[in-house]
């Protein structure tokens, strides 16, 4: 009988982009339910969910926020290099009319982590200027 061979896979994800990815998404994650909690607990203006009112929650967000901010810088310079090709390129705008291709999938995922990456860069600044007094003192809006 012969034997076949095949060449050995290639894991889907290098190492280092795995644990740069999961632990962004754990930190990035658990900062995000979190922060909904501190929203449920000293907000609700746009709607309420029957959570506890867990007046320390604030702090465990800052916390997890904290962690993902200080492991972002990491996981975008590895985007932004051996991740390039994953992100938009010059010619996504021309590549996203082709609706009929395998191609628009491929562009569509480029532009989903592209605008992640704003979104999240915008969301960990934004979130650094939030002052931990504002809530518990019921500041819940321009105080001006
Ligand atoms: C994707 C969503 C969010 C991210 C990534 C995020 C990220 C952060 C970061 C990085 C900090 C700074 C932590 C520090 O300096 O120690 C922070 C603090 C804070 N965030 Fe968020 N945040 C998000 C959503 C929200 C939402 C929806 C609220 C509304 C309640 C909120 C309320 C706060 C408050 C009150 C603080 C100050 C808490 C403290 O420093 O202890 N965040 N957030």
């Amino acid at each position: 009988m012969t034997k076949i061979k095949m060449p050995p896979s290639q894991p889907y994800q290098p190492l280092l982009l795995r644990i740069l990815h999961g632990l962004t998404g754990i930190f990035l994650i658990t900062a995000m339910l979190t922060a909904f909690w501190t929203y449920d607990t000293y907000d609700g203006r746009w709607g309420k969910i029957p959570l506890p009112d867990y007046k320390d929650i604030e702090g465990l967000h800052g916390t997890f926020g904290l962690y993902t901010l200080l492991i972002f810088p990491a996981f975008v310079v590895y985007a932004f290099h051996r991740g390039q090709n994953h992100l938009i390129q010059a010619d996504s705008w021309a590549k996203l009319a082709q609706t009929n291709k395998p191609i628009w999938w491929y562009t569509l995922s480029r532009f989903a982590n592209t605008l992640t990456l704003l979104a999240l860069t915008a969301a960990l600044f934004s979130g650094k200027m939030m002052d931990e007094t504002w809530l518990p003192k019921g500041e819940l809006g321009d105080s001006s």
